[in-house]
C-alpha cells in the first residue's frame, strides 16, 4: 500500500540551475520561480547562499529571494553553507535553511572545503541561529549511495553524518544519492537502517537520475512509506563537484507517475509543463525530462 498523499519539494532553481554554463538574469529566475508558485507546488528551493565564486550562476541570491513574489503556502528554501551564508540568508529572510554536507570525506571537501568533523563545528551554530531566527531547517546529506571520490560509503558513515545533522535540530533529513548511481534494493537496505532511527516523517529522498534508476528508486522508496521526494522542473540539475552528476528526476516526471497511480500531490501537470518549456527555453538546449519532449511533440496517449 503506498501513501495517498507526497510532498514534491522543487530544487530546479536551485539544483537546477547551480550547474548551468549560461547565467540566468535575475528577470528570468524570478519570472520562472514565479511561475513555478503558481503549480500548486508548496515547496521551492530557489537559491544558495553560497560562494558566488564557487556557484557564481546564483551570486544573485539575496536579489532573487528579495524580488520573487511569495504565494501564501510556499515555502521557500535556500543552500546555506556556513555563517556567512546565513547572514545572507537572514538578510533576504529566506523561509527554510538547508545546510548540507556529505557522508563521504572527500566529496565533502571538494565541495565545502572542510573536513566532515569540521563541517559539524561550522553548521551547529547555523542551524541553531536560523532556528532562533524562527526558519524551518532542512539537512542533506550528500553521496549516500555513493562517492565520485571514494566509490561505495558505508552506511554507517551516513547514519553518523545524519545522527549529527538531527542532533543540531535540523527538522528534516534530504537522502542524496549526488551521483545517480543508487538502485531500488540499496534504497531497502539503507532506508532499513534509518527507519529504525528516525520516522519516515522526517526523511526525503533526494535522486539524480544520472543511470535512469530515479524513478525505481522512488518507487522503493515509497513503498517504505516515504511522502517526501526532492525533484527539478525539467530534469535540470548537478553538482559542480560531482563530475559526470547529472539531473534531478523531472519533477513533472514524478508528478505523472504519482498522477497515475492515484497519489495526490496537489500540483498541476500543465502548468508545471509550461514552466519547464519556460526554462528549457531560457537554458538554450534539450532537457532531460521524458513528459516535457512527449508534450512538445504534442503526443497524446
Ligand atoms: P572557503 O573558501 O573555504 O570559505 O569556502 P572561507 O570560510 O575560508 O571564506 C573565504 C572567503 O569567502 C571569505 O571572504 C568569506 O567571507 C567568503 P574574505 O574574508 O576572503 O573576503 N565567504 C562567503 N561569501 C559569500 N557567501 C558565503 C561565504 N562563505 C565564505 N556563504 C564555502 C567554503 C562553503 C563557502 C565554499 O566551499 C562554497 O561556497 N561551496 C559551495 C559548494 C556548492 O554550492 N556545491 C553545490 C551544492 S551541494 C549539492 O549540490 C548536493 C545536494 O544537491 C544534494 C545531493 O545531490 O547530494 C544538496
Ligand atoms: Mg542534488
Amino acid at each position: 500500500k503506498f501513501p495517498n498523499n507526497i510532498l514534491l519539494k522543487e530544487v530546479g532553481p536551485r539544483d537546477g540551475l547551480q550547474n548551468e554554463k549560461s547565467f540566468i538574469s535575475t528577470e528570468d529566475k524570478v519570472e520562472w520561480i514565479n511561475r513555478l508558485s503558481d503549480t500548486g507546488l508548496s515547496y521551492i528551493e530557489i537559491t544558495s547562499f553560497v560562494h558566488p565564486k564557487w556557484i557564481p550562476a546564483l551570486a544573485d541570491a539575496v536579489d532573487v529571494v528579495k524580488k520573487i513574489k511569495r504565494k501564501p503556502g510556499v515555502t521557500y528554501a535556500a543552500l546555506v553553507p556556513n555563517e556567512k551564508g546565513l547572514q545572507r540568508a537572514l538578510e533576504a529572510d529566506i523561509d527554510e535553511v538547508s545546510v548540507f554536507m556529505s557522508a563521504s570525506e572527500t566529496h565533502n571537501q571538494k565541495n565545502i572545503n572542510k573536513t566532515i568533523d569540521e563541517t559539524f563545528k561550522v553548521l551547529r551554530p547555523v542551524v541553531q541561529e536560523a532556528k532562533a531566527n524562527g526558519k524551518t531547517t532542512r539537512g542533506y546529506v550528500s553521496t549516500v549511495f555513493g562517492c565520485p571520490y571514494e566509490q561505495d560509503v558505508s552506511i554507517e558513515d551516513v547514519i553518523k553524518v545524519s545522527e549529527h545533522l538531527f542532533e543540531m535540530g535540523i527538522d528534516e533529513l534530504s537522502l542524496g544519492d549526488t551521483i545517480g548511481v543508487g538502485n531500488p534494493a540499496q534504497v531497502q537496505r539503507i532506508l532499513d537502517e534509518l527507519l529504525t532511527r528516525f520516522p519516515a516523517s522526517q526523511l526525503a529522498m533526494h535522486f539524480h537520475d544520472t543511470r535512469g534508476t530515479a524513478l525505481a528508486n522512488i518507487l522503493a522508496s515509497l513503498d517504505m512509506g516515504i511522502t517526501k521526494f526532492d525533484a527539478a522542473v525539467a530534469g535540470l540539475g548537478g553538482c559542480p563537484y560531482a563530475p559526470g552528476a547529472s539531473g534531478n528526476v523531472a519533477t513533472e516526471d514524478l508528478l505523472y507517475m504519482l498522477d497515475e497511480m492515484g497519489i495526490e500531490t496537489g500540483v498541476n501537470q500543465d502548468r508545471l509543463l509550461a514552466a519547464a518549456q519556460w526554462i528549457e527555453e531560457k537554458v538554450g538546449r534539450t532537457l532531460p525530462s521524458r513528459n516535457l519532449q512527449v508534450a512538445k511533440a504534442g503526443c497524446q496517449t
